[in-house]
């Protein structure tokens, strides 16, 4: 098949690759075209460097000590915190907790504020889309307080059903509507700002799964209209080991802590304890402070490059992509069409595991993930049991894409429709 000719480029990403030292290297002695961000991010040198200078310069636990080095220390977590806030529009620094990951955010809301507001004959509300991080807590807190699951399902483009989900906010007593942002297998984009305007006059709250939608487009918690969000640092340039539970003041100040220990509490007594303010009330325990100063560095990163290019560049490489990969014989590419999706590629060609496409892009230095995503629910809604996925970001470069396009075609050679 021909390859269409380059698009006009209005964001450097072969400038942007550059600031990521990994993306030098071969993978299987190939040139590594990496389409694997959806479930981690390479990290620029900005961000190393920043957790680098951490250990050598600063390191030292926060809050406990009076001296330089732990005032300091407490200074860069206090900061990256204050800038982690300006990322995603908080009205306030204290309402943004860290935790070490998306999971994490979404098993500390769905316990802490589940277990003290869901009773027996309320309704949690799912979707089809989502991840088992945004599942199986509040299948655990179903059952331990008797409340509900129901779930939107999606139709044939990988929408949600907007008519499904108005009606189940009339029919059930629902209290929760907790939905991702992005889904990281179909790459839909989900009307948020509407789901939570229908959720709110509904009497319900919502949770957002921001694991997909942070990192790769601007995200203003206060023009959603939110409750809670989650999302975590490594999907975004940043270190693993870091992410961050956003939620209104007034529903964390009503919150019982999610882990008991040092650092959340007031004061101890033999037979109770006391709280501290937000946000050490979530806290417990010595955080990951050169995770968080990691963070405010790909924070700052991704500022700069800016928002709407990064989304405008995925579009674009998006579109590239599904272009090319349309004209393969055999394949099935999942997802919406349209500016409500993100740069995420599901796909399956005819006569080819998953896996076996995995391998053989391997093979020519191209890395993609293959299989149910987390997303086992979804994968039976599609009647699949597993996708290959390429996901795209702001080091990848048409180049990547020609190189993930070419070794599909070997592939197809081998097993698929393209097979003599
Ligand atoms: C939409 C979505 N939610 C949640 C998660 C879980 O993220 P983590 O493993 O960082 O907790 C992921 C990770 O793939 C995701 O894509």
């Amino acid at each position: 098949m021909s390859t269409p000719a380059r698009s006009q480029a209005t964001f450097d990403a072969a400038r942007v690759r550059a600031d990521f030292p990994i993306l030098g290297r071969t993978a299987r002695g190939k040139r590594l075209a990496y389409l694997d961000s959806a479930a981690s991010t390479q990290k620029p040198t900005r961000v190393i460097d920043a957790i680098n200078a951490f250990y050598r310069e600063s390191n030292a636990n926060v809050h406990r000590g009076v001296y330089e080095l732990s005032e300091k220390s407490t200074e860069l977590y206090d900061q990256a915190r204050g800038r982690i806030a300006r990322l995603i529009n908080a009205p306030d620094k204290r309402e943004c907790i860290f935790v070490r990951n998306t999971t994490e955010a979404l098993n500390l809301v769905a316990n802490s504020w589940g277990r003290e507001n869901l009773s027996a004959g309320d309704a949690i509300v799912l979707t089809t889309l989502e991840h088992h991080s945004n599942i199986v807590p509040w299948q655990l807190v179903a059952q331990q307080t008797g409340a509900q699951l129901r779930y939107v399902d999606i139709d044939d483009d990988g929408r949600l059903r907007m008519d499904q989900y108005q009606q189940i906010l009339k029919e059930e007593a629902v209290k929760v509507v907790a939905v991702t942002h992005v889904s990281n297998t179909l790459g839909t984009i989900t009307p948020l700002k509407e789901i939570t305007r229908l959720a709110h006059d509904a009497g319900a709250i919502v949770v957002a799964d921001a694991a997909q939608s942070v990192p790769h487009m601007q995200v203003d918690v206060q023009d959603l209209g939110i409750d809670f969000m989650a999302f975590s640092g490594h999907k975004m340039v940043g270190p693993m080991g870091i992410g961050v539970m956003w939620g209104r003041r007034d529903l964390l100040e009503a919150m019982p802590p999610y882990q008991g220990g040092g650092s959340m509490i007031r004061e101890v007594h033999l037979d109770h304890s006391t709280w501290a303010d937000l946000p050490e009330k979530f806290e417990a325990g010595t955080p990951s402070v050169a995770d968080a100063v990691g963070l405010a560095a790909a924070a700052d990163y991704l500022s700069e490059l800016g928002f709407e290019q990064i989304r405008q560049h995925e579009i674009q490489l998006t579109n590239y992509a599904l272009g090319q990969l349309k004209e393969i014989p055999g394949i099935r590419l999942f997802g919406p069409d349209g500016e409500d999706r993100a740069g995420v590629v599901s796909f399956l060609l005819d006569g080819a595991h998953p896996h076996d496409i995995a391998s053989i892009l391997d093979g020519e230095g191209v890395a993609v993930r293959a299989g149910h995503h987390c997303a086992q629910p979804l994968m039976r809604r599609l009647d699949v049991t597993a996708t290959a996925r390429a996901s795209f970001y702001v080091y990848n470069t048409e180049e990547d894409v020609d190189q993930l396009v070419h070794s599909i075609e070997a592939v197809n050679s081998i097993f698929g429709s393209g097979a003599r």
